[in-house]
């Protein structure tokens, strides 16, 4: 059968879909009451945004693989979710194909632009000039979504692209309804946007006014784009119309992206890296990502320690998390930058050897000041408004995916004529040694700005094995607390036995070594506060932080257990 009647029989399903999700679906299964994990049979999506977890079931439905699936919900929530659904920004996808038994780290992550240089956004005076690192078309850089879902698509899917973008390109053009989470954070992000014509043009109606809730919004230019980018399997965006529209914005406003940027990009399928913790596989994300690298260093400190005995969130197990937390981000600090312009000693800091080391100097009774903290030697090397989904298929394919523009809605800049939002990643670089960024993460040389390096980040994707198969695809957004966030659902799930649902809605805590602060969701009750405190954390009560997507194989009886944050409202894992 040609690609384009393989298009044109599965189109049609899916554009029902589409317009299907309009309306709440009674077809699939979903987690009402949040504390119970939503249970199917055939396949599971967990995304922040419940059209995009319908699309990705019906791609699922009409025989695609997780992979079809995940590709589609990546572009649907460039659409439902734009403040971190995206094309204009990058991110991370682990995958594990059953078929090849291969477990696969796809980093689409952003890349600083060829003239981007270390002292990029410093002022006259040697100061970091936030702005221009974080609101200008100087903080963008260069997109990765669309080269990394075309990749995964091309070597893993098997449903034509055209039918999995179909959804989207639906949603943009036929508008979509705005629901009280979208209307919020349009709201909430106004000024951000305005700024940009291009942007007010969309988010707002004329004269700078809200949509409502159960309003319709339709995004035309965005949906061109899809059109276009379906049609050239990604060439567009980066040597067609869109990339000479995005270069003409960055000509016109002082930006560093050139064609040449955009037509040398490629994404990077590199080795997963792996760990283990009490009996259970665990694959995560290497570098440029941070988070797979100490995800495995602090559960490998923490094996040292009985948690399931210390009971869960009792303030033994708590501050032990917390120094295993601490010592681990004085690392990220010093070891991790991209791997291609910097050796991070990834064997040595995810190396058990090294977190016995780490875990003998942590005192059972005393929290250590992040001062007396320095990062560690280990061998040498041989936004908060991201978003994560997970997706599982029936023959056993898992993606966990965490994409982003950085901020809430990237830089706010749209692309005039694409409807495509800018990121703003190059913040997540370290704009000088010391500074934290939006984040309040510091690093030094390792994460230093460079043209065509790819900034340190945070995300987590992470799939965990039982006996070689895969148990539990889980993820977030959360900027620097995403690593802790991961952490926290394995040591739940495994430590403390809670099921995928209570062990996404249990308080979490959070320590990044600096600044010296203990943040503790809220929940965690205050005579083991009060212990925190007197073994001398800086105990400081926190938001409730992160948006967890998981969905776990239901290792006896088969079927998939799916979970959504209740943190975040509009979430939903479905499957059928
Ligand atoms: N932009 C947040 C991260 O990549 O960690």
């Amino acid at each position: 059968m040609t690609r384009r009647l393989c298009a044109a029989l599965f189109l049609l399903p899916l554009l029902f879909c589409a317009l299907g999700v309009q309306a709440q679906s009674t077809a699939i299964l979903s987690n009402k009451d949040r504390h119970h994990a939503v249970h199917a049979a055939n396949g599971m999506v967990a995304s922040q945004e419940a059209r995009a977890t319908k699309v990705g079931v019906e791609v699922l439905r009409q025989g695609g693989n997780a992979i079809d699936a995940a590709v589609a919900v990546g572009f649907t929530l460039a659409v439902t979710l734009p403040r971190a659904g995206n094309l204009g920004g990058g991110g991370f996808m682990l995958l594990h194909h059953a078929a090849s038994a291969e477990t696969l780290a796809l980093d689409y992550r952003e890349k600083a632009p060829a003239k981007a240089h270390r002292d990029l956004y410093l002022d006259s005076a040697g100061n970091v000039d936030k702005a221009r690192a974080r609101f200008s078309h100087q903080s963008v850089g260069v997109p990765g979504t669309v080269a990394g879902l075309i990749a995964a698509h091309r070597r893993f899917g098997t449903l034509p692209l055209a039918a999995v973008m179909a959804p989207a390109i639906v949603l943009a053009e036929q508008g979509l309804t705005v629901t009280p989470s979208l209307a919020r954070n349009l709201g909430r992000r106004q000024r951000r946007l305005s700024k940009w014509p291009a942007s007010a043009a969309i988010f707002y109606k004329p004269g700078g006014a809200l949509y409502q809730a159960g309003e319709t919004l339709v995004q035309k230019d965005l949906a061109a784009s899809l059109r276009r980018i379906a049609a050239t399997a990604g060439e567009d965006f980066y040597t067609g119309d869109t990339a000479r529209a995005i270069t003409g914005s960055m000509a016109r406003n002082g930006g560093l992206i050139t064609l040449a940027d955009l037509a040398a990009y490629r994404p990077v399928w590199r080795q997963a890296v792996r760990g283990s913790y009490r009996g259970f596989q665990i694959a995560a994300m290497p570098p440029p990502s941070s988070g797979g690298v100490h995800l495995i260093q602090m559960l490998n400190m923490l094996e040292q320690f009985p948690l399931a005995k210390m009971g869960h969130n009792g303030a033994d197990s708590l501050h032990l998390m917390a120094e295993a937390m601490k010592l681990a981000y004085a690392d990220r600090a010093e070891h991790l930058g991209d791997p291609d312009f910097w050796s991070v000693p990834i064997k040595g800091l995810t190396s058990k050897a090294y977190a016995r080391s780490l875990a003998a100097s942590i005192d059972p009774d005393q929290a250590r000041a992040s001062a007396q903290i320095r990062h560690g030697a280990p061998a040498p090397y041989e936004s908060n408004e991201t978003t994560h989904y997970s997706v599982m298929d029936g023959a056993g394919n898992v993606v966990s995916n965490t994409y982003t523009l950085n901020f809430s809605f990237g830089t706010g800049i749209v692309v005039p004529g694409t409807g495509i939002l800018l990121n703003n990643e190059m913040d997540d670089f370290s704009a000088k040694p010391g500074v934290p960024n939006a984040f309040g993460l510091v690093g030094g040389e390792a994460n230093a700005i460079q043209g065509g390096k790819r900034p340190l980040s945070s995300m987590t994707p992470t799939i965990v094995f039982k006996d070689g198969q895969p148990l539990l695809a889980t993820g977030s957004p959360g900027g620097s607390r995403i690593i802790t966030m991961v952490m926290q659902i394995l040591l739940n799930v495994i430590d403390h036995n809670l099921n995928i649902a209570e062990a996404t809605a249990a308080p979490r805590i959070h320590h990044q070594w600096r600044p010296d602060k203990l943040w503790v969701e809220q929940g965690v009750g205050p005579d083991t506060l009060a212990i925190l405190r007197r073994r001398g954390h800086v105990v400081t009560p926190s938001r409730a932080a992160g948006s967890v997507q998981s969905v776990m194989r239901v290792a006896k009886g088969g079927g998939f257990l799916g979970a959504s944050d209740p943190r975040s409202p509009g979430a939903l894992s479905a499957g059928y």
